[in-house]
């Protein structure tokens, strides 16, 4: 096969936004306990967190990471887990019928973030409480002292705010799933009145409104529109999730998620526009893809077959080659999208569907899906460049008709170096990928990097850490404007033009 694109810098989408590039920590599962935090272990430091973990986390570059849920933040009570470790409550965490020790909350999560390089994300609960909750917490982590809120966060040895800037209002509240499940107007009214009051704690704040759970709910267009036409002038984003996997043995439909991906993010801008247009508003509303990710949902028991445990073992997903190329294809996908989609958070960061696992009292590695992510991290950053693929497509049962190559290309204007990010959907086939130039007169060499392997279902594991990783391919030198790769089957690749 053959396809072609052209790099001109004049074909702008936007800037990146770094926050594209966020994690997920939900108190769920093994992602908290054994997994960030783990007093026990060899690597611990003075406040239990684990430094292989940390040192993962620094090196996979996320710029932000939402907390603490997810379903899990529908029924927490903050106010559990700040103060004295040993007066913490222990609770029935409804969502996963699991035990929370609370050992780690706001305090230690926002220190612990800041510490990784991330900026923390607070979710508020609006599904068991609501208005007063939320305007205690902004209080608790922003305001600098003097009040009920503030110095009992001072007391307990945190003099400085933490300063969260962006706050979500629940958590997929459209899902009947969800604690505290609420219809669009019932959520829309909470949501509005809880923005204001929250920002009247903080004016600095940004929100995040819920949008669906996923682009199959009955409600998905008509909860977004519902729900922004009440909050509009008090939210700044929408959220949206989405979660892929292997259906069967169609490979060729799973390989094409970031199809998906693309027409949910395009719907939600469109319901975003109209109310926008109908209500006569200035500013836009932009998207948060809040959590994102391949999740093999058909392999979860559910959650009422699980036993009340702490820290249990939830899903637990292994990645392959496969999930790894997906998941590199997601993120292009979010890029395309750069001049609406701001936020984006990897669900989840460590152990619950991660691409970093560990071990309690043992290891911490990459899972097969960390490479692409953490190299599109590092590299793509700058503006993103609209690239329009010319190639040959295939049929899938789920998306229709889709083109083999997914690629989008990001400007570094300050090094004037253009990432290329670029997989090839062809399960046997390698693709030749010709690109043009022209305009781009500086770039004289393309380094590549691929993750492919013989065997697509390989993946790393405690005991096989490295068995995948990205391979160094060749370098390709640019003549008269123009140079020609070979992107190896079902492979996600990096081109790095200086
Ligand atoms: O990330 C796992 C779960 O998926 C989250 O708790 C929830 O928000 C979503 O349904």
């Amino acid at each position: 096969h053959h396809s072609s694109v052209t790099l001109d810098p004049a074909f702008r989408v936007a800037a990146v936004d770094p926050r594209v590039y966020g994690s997920f920590v939900e108190h769920m599962g093994r992602c908290v306990y054994t997994g960030i935090y783990e007093p026990g272990h060899g690597s611990a430091d003075a406040h239990g967190f684990r430094a292989d973990v940390a040192d993962l986390v620094r090196e996979l570059g996320t710029p932000v990471l939402r907390y603490p849920g997810g379903n899990f933040v529908s029924g927490y009570t903050w106010e559990d887990g700040v103060g004295p470790r040993e007066n913490r409550p222990t609770r029935l965490d409804l969502a996963w019928r699991s035990l929370e020790t609370n050992q780690v909350g706001v305090d230690e999560f926002a220190t612990w973030a800041r510490g990784v390089g991330s900026e923390p994300i607070m979710a508020v609960n609006l599904g068991t409480r609501g208005v007063d909750a939320a305007r205690s917490l902004v209080e608790y982590a922003n305001h600098p002292g003097g009040t009920r809120w503030s110095d009992l966060r001072r007391s307990n040895g945190f003099a400085d705010p933490h300063g969260i800037k962006l706050w979500c209002l629940g958590n997929e509240m459209d899902g009947p799933w969800q604690i505290g499940h609420k219809t669009a107007d019932e959520y829309a009214r909470l949501a509005n009145e809880t923005a204001k009051a929250m920002r009247r704690v903080d004016p600095s704040i940004e929100l995040v409104v819920c949008g669906s759970s996923n682009i199959r709910m009955p409600t998905f267009g008509t909860w977004e529109e519902t729900v922004l036409r009440e909050t509009y002038d008090a939210v700044d984003y929408v959220s949206l999730h989405s979660y892929y996997e292997q259906r069967g043995d169609d490979r060729g439909s799973f390989l094409a998620s970031a199809v998906d991906l693309d027409r949910f993010i395009e719907a939600v801008v469109a319901t975003c526009d109209h109310v926008r247009a109908t209500g006569r508003h200035r500013k836009r509303i932009n998207l948060s893809v809040d959590e994102w990710n391949v999740w093999y949902q058909a392999r979860f028991p559910g959650e009422e077959n699980l036993d009340w445990a702490e820290a249990p073992r939830l899903i637990e997903d292994e990645y392959s080659v496969v999930d790894a190329v997906v998941v590199g294809s997601l993120l292009i996908s979010l890029l395309k999208h750069a001049d609406r989609v701001k936020i984006g958070c990897l669900a989840q960061l460590v152990n619950v569907i991660a691409p970093i696992r560990s071990e309690p009292g043992g290891p911490a590695w990459r899972q097969t899906s960390f490479h692409p992510f953490a190299l599109t991290s590092r590299h793509g950053r700058g503006t993103v460049l609209r690239v329009e693929p010319i190639g040959p497509s295939y049929e899938t049962a789920e998306h229709g008709e889709v083109p083999i190559l997914d690629a989008t290309a990001v400007h570094d204007e300050e090094t004037g170096a253009v990432t290329l990010f670029a997989v090839n959907r062809d399960q046997y086939e390698p693709l030749t990928l010709d690109v043009d130039l022209r305009s781009l007169p500086g770039l004289a060499t393309a380094g590549h990097v691929a993750l492919f392997d013989a065997d697509p279902e390989a993946t790393n594991t405690a005991a096989n850490p490295d068995r995948v990783t990205p391979t160094r391919q060749p370098d390709t030198k640019v003549a008269d404007g123009r140079l020609s790769v070979r992107l190896p089957p079902l492979s996600w690749n990096m081109l790095r033009l200086t």
